[in-house]
Parts: structure tokens; C-alpha cells; sequence
């Protein structure tokens, strides 16, 4: 049997191979040698085939395994294809794509494409499960900008612990706009998706289940692409990374080690207007940042999450693990680096959907596991929004607790922050927002193409637990005189959707 050391090793090396054509030059660096790092494992690029008619078609496998997630002890698992996270989808704006999903657990779960627009027959949310040993295919054309989506299951009341187990990967768009601009795009090399998480463990190594308190399992060990304690080897003067915070919880407020400036290109939805530079930046859980950071040569720098300072309003902030630092990733720079250019001001200009005091279409409050003092319920509709329209939604958290919001279908724009322009941090399209107590975020979104009058979308807090406990609602899109048609519990409704694009 392979050993996860070795496995994880082994991606480290073939995605390099992958993205240069070669496996030399690189060391992958002495996994868990005692004190020391081990290499950053890279998700491997999906394997895809492209059928006759243009369509690209990925398989994804939901199984068990068993991961070295610190080094030198065995956890068990879940994973797509592999023991632990999942590959890397890609795909260019405009292409089609399928995914056949094989669920290979001993428990029903679902795949939902984070922050892709998709019919709500192919969004994998609650009311699309896969029965163990079953099968569900998603099938949709790519139409939206280039950015990092990223893929996880949504099974109604138990998606924390599907994710805590390990079943996350990354969706990344690709588009000719994005390509043009000379960031760095090697995947593997100068493009580096870091899946950060928090993980608990019990003495003998298993992942932590109990006591998820109020935020949900908060980890003491964070985890990046699946293993503590990583480093990665640099190779070029910038390097961009794609963060995905895929944790139940926890928040990170990110930056190095040295406080050196980086710059970010890109959140959820894709690269924004203009590149912003910081030192910090903040993630709640889904959320997703693109930054390059210059390197220089032979000197070591820290990617590290520092204490939340943003927490007016939070009470038992401690508990919330806002007072916590961690190391995420020691970057080594090779004593030659390869040239890289240097970040452009501009980005992609984006239109605006709607000015900042448009009438408001929907509001929602954030408050005891409940989003307009109402749980989850899936027979129940929570709004229906008519196709090609777009809306205006307020959301505040009336809460002393941490929150989010997350909206399925589409990506939104944050008009204002209690009535004023936004931090450029919040300048690009967005899919989950942090809402810190007592502030009211105005969003605009449009909705689009694909109509069902009996499969909603999900609208929740992205705070796992919080999600699971009823933190969560529906809506339809429908078409012009188009009526709700009545819901059916989940495991009735068919397994695998095609068709009904309207
Ligand atoms: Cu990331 Cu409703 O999900
Ligand atoms: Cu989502
Ligand atoms: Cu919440």
C-alpha cells in the first residue's frame, strides 16, 4: 500500500510535471522529517475527456481513505479520487461541461459548484443527493468570468461534517480577459491553490467531531491542501496564490510573516476592477482571494493568519477562535528566481448593476441560527425571483456571533456598507460575505438563464454549523407566469437532472 507520504508527495511532483513538462528542478522537499515542513501537496489538474459534441466531462468519486494530515499519523478521511480534498476542475468561459459524480460512501451526499452559475437541477444543493453506491451528473455551460470556484458537498444538516472530513476541491474558470492581463498562471508553479482548514484531533490521530460549539468545529491545527506544517519552493519574483478559506468556522486574517505588502487581484467571482494592495486580508468561511505577493531571492517568508481585529459587536470573540495565529505555509524562494511582471493597476472594469440606493427587493436578518427568524425548511419556498431580473437584497447580522452569507446561482456586487462605497476589498463580484454584527451590506445581483419551477437555490450562512442548524433558505427563478410547483422531500426527487434550460 502507497503511503499518504509518499501519495501526497507524488502530486506535489506530477502536477509540476503537469504544469512545465518536466519534473526536474524542483524538490519536493523532505516530508515530515521531525521539526521540519513538508512539501505542499497541489491538488492535480481533473482529468477530463471533450466528447464529440464539445461537451467536457469530468468524473468525481466521493470515497473513504486515510490521510498523513500532520505528519506521521494516519487520520481517516473523505475525499474525490484520492484520500483527502479533490482535483482541481478547470474549464474556459463558454465551454460545457459534465460532471458524473459516483458517491463510493456508505452515506448519501451531494456536490454543489460554489459560485458557479448553474441550473438548479445541476447545483448539487440539498435536494440533489446521491444515495451510497449512486450516481448524479451535473451538466452546464461555463458563463461567467475567470476566477476560483471551488466544489463541496451540501447534504441538508450534515455538510459540516462532510467538509470536515475532507471533500472540497477547486473549480477554476479560465477566460481569454483574464489570460491577456500577465498574472502569474503556471498552475503548480507561479499559481497556487492553498485550501485552508482547521482541523481537530482526537489522541490517536481520528478528526475531531465533538463539541462544535456555537461556530462550529474549530480546528487548533490548520491544515493547507490537506497537510499541517507545508512549505513551498519558489521559483519566480511573484507568485500568485488562490486562497479558498474552506473551514466549518473559522475566520483568517491573512498576511506574512514580515508585513510586507501583496497585492489582491481577485475574490470570489473573479479578478477585480483594479489590483489593491494590502497587508492584511480577511476570510470568513467560502470566501476566496487571489493575491500576488513579490518574492525575493533566498529569503523565507511566512503566510500566516493573525488575530481578527474587526470584531465590534462579537462577544466571546475567544471562542470564535478571533484571538488565534497560525502559520500557514513557509515559501522559500530559490537563490534565482525567474522574472515575473509586475501586477497591472487595472484588472477587468465591471459594470455596475444598480446604484446604491435602488428600492431594496429583499432584506434579511442574521439571527440565532435563523435568517428572517425562520429555519430551513425544504418544502418551503422562501421567495420566488422572477429570470433576467435584477435585485437589489440588504442582509445584516442582528447578532453577537460571527456570520456570512452566501447566495447559490449567482455572483453578487456590494453596493454599500451601511450606505457608503465599500472597501476596494469588496470592489470585485462576490459570492459569500462577511457581515460582522450591526452592519448592513446592500448587494446587487442579476439572475439569468436557466428557470425551474420546482428546484430552489439555497441563500445561507456559509458558517457550516450554522448552515446546518437551519441558517438557510430557498428560492425559486422563474420564468415569465411560470407558478412554484410543490416541493418534494429530497430522496423522491430525481438523481441526475438534464435538460430543463429554459
Ligand atoms: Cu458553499 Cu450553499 O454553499
Ligand atoms: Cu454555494
Ligand atoms: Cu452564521
Amino acid at each position: 500500500m502507497v503511503s499518504r507520504r509518499g501519495f501526497l508527495t507524488g502530486i506535489a511532483v506530477t502536477s509540476v510535471a503537469l504544469a512545465t513538462g518536466c519534473a526536474g528542478g524542483r524538490s519536493a522537499g523532505s516530508a515530515g522529517a521531525a521539526g521540519g515542513t513538508r512539501a505542499l501537496p497541489i491538488p492535480p489538474l481533473a482529468e477530463a475527456t471533450v466528447d464529440a459534441a464539445g461537451v467536457r466531462d469530468f468524473r468525481l468519486e466521493a470515497r473513504a481513505g486515510s490521510t498523513e494530515m500532520v505528519a506521521g499519523k494516519a487520520t481517516a478521511t473523505w475525499g474525490f479520487n484520492g484520500a483527502v480534498l479533490g482535483p482541481t476542475l478547470r474549464a474556459r468561459r463558454g465551454e460545457a461541461v459534465r460532471v458524473r459524480v459516483r458517491n463510493s460512501l456508505a452515506e448519501a451526499t451531494t456536490v454543489h459548484w460554489h459560485g458557479m452559475h448553474v441550473p438548479a437541477h445541476s447545483d448539487g444543493g440539498p435536494h440533489q443527493m446521491i444515495a451510497p453506491g449512486g450516481e448524479w451528473t451535473a451538466e452546464w455551460t461555463v458563463a461567467q468570468q475567470a476566477g476560483t470556484l471551488w466544489y463541496h458537498p451540501h447534504p441538508h444538516g450534515v455538510t459540516e461534517k462532510h467538509v470536515y472530513r475532507g471533500l472540497s476541491g477547486l473549480f477554476l474558470v479560465d477566460d481569454d480577459e483574464a489570460d491577456a492581463l500577465g498574472l502569474p498562471n503556471r498552475y503548480g508553479v507561479d499559481d497556487i491553490p492553498l485550501v485552508v482548514q482547521d482541523r481537530r484531533f482526537t489522541g490517536d490521530g481520528a478528526l475531531d467531531e465533538s463539541s462544535p460549539g456555537d461556530v462550529g468545529l474549530l480546528g487548533d491545527t490548520v491544515i493547507v491542501n490537506g497537510v499541517a506544517g507545508a512549505h513551498f519552493d519558489a521559483g519566480a519574483e511573484r507568485v500568485r496564490f488562490r486562497i479558498l478559506n474552506g473551514s466549518s468556522g473559522r475566520l483568517y486574517h491573512l498576511g506574512f510573516s514580515d508585513d510586507r505588502e501583496f497585492h489582491l487581484v481577485g475574490t470570489d467571482g473573479g479578478l477585480l476592477p483594479n489590483s489593491v494592495s494590502l497587508r492584511r486580508i480577511l476570510l470568513s468561511p467560502g470566501e476566496r482571494a487571489e493575491i500576488v505577493v513579490a518574492l525575493r531571492a533566498g529569503e523565507p517568508v511566512t503566510l500566516r493568519s493573525v488575530p481578527v481585529t474587526e470584531r465590534a459587536g462579537i462577544d466571546r470573540a475567544a471562542e470564535f477562535g478571533f484571538d488565534d495565529s497560525f502559520d500557514l505555509l513557509r515559501i522559500r524562494p530559490a537563490t534565482d528566481l525567474s522574472p515575473a511582471a509586475p501586477v497591472p493597476a487595472a484588472l477587468l472594469p465591471m459594470a455596475v448593476l444598480a446604484s446604491r440606493d435602488a428600492a431594496v427587493d429583499h432584506a434579511f436578518e442574521l439571527k440565532w441560527f435563523m435568517i428572517n427568524n425562520q429555519r430551513m425548511d425544504m418544502n418551503r419556498i422562501d421567495m420566488t425571483i422572477p429570470v433576467d431580473s435584477t435585485q437589489v437584497w440588504t442582509v445584516r447580522n442582528d447578532d453577537n456571533w460571527p456570520h456570512n452569507f452566501h447566495v447559490h446561482d449567482v455572483q453578487f456586487q456590494v453596493l454599500a456598507v451601511d450606505g457608503r462605497t465599500p472597501p476596494p476589498e469588496l470592489s470585485g463580484w462576490k459570492d459569500t460575505l462577511y457581515t460582522p454584527p450591526g452592519v448592513t451590506y446592500t448587494l446587487a445581483m442579476h439572475f439569468a438563464d436557466y428557470t425551474d419551477p420546482t428546484i430552489p437555490y439555497m441563500f445561507h450562512c456559509h458558517l457550516l454549523l450554522h448552515e446546518d442548524r437551519g441558517m438557510m433558505g430557498q428560492f425559486l427563478v422563474l420564468a415569465p407566469g411560470q407558478q412554484p410547483a410543490p416541493m418534494t422531500m429530497p430522496m423522491d426527487l430525481p438523481s441526475s437532472g438534464h435538460g430543463q434550460h429554459s
